[in-house]
């Protein structure tokens, strides 16, 4: 089901936000003119991803340093206290769609 997330032309200025939609917290990021949305909550212990840093493809969480795939959810980097790596799993994206400059998320 589409749920109306945010304006796009507000999206492009502030470059990522965090919305909640049916309780569900969710990053949207405008990047290389694409809009990506990805569960705000990392697979590790929960951190916000939105309060994380955006390098290229990615989402990288402030906490313990996991690194999530924009497009895909795919764990890119595992999270670590120093050299000691720890466990975490892929994290959900979601479809969007923009109409008439407001953005749609697929819940
Ligand atoms: S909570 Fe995100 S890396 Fe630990």
């Amino acid at each position: 089901m589409l749920y109306e997330a945010m304006e796009l032309s507000e999206l492009i200025q502030v470059f990522k936000r965090k919305v909640v939609i049916e309780d569900t917290a969710i990053l949207i990021v405008w990047l290389n003119d694409q809009v990506y949305a990805i569960k705000d909550r990392c697979t590790h212990f929960g951190a916000s991803l939105s309060k994380g840093t955006i390098d290229q493809n990615k989402v990288t969480c402030n906490s313990h340093g996991a690194s999530f795939d924009l497009a895909t959810g795919q764990l890119i980097h595992k999270p670590h206290i120093g050299p000691l790596k720890m466990p975490a799993k892929d994290t959900k994206t979601f479809p969007t769609v923009i109409k008439e400059g407001k953005i749609y998320i697929d819940l």
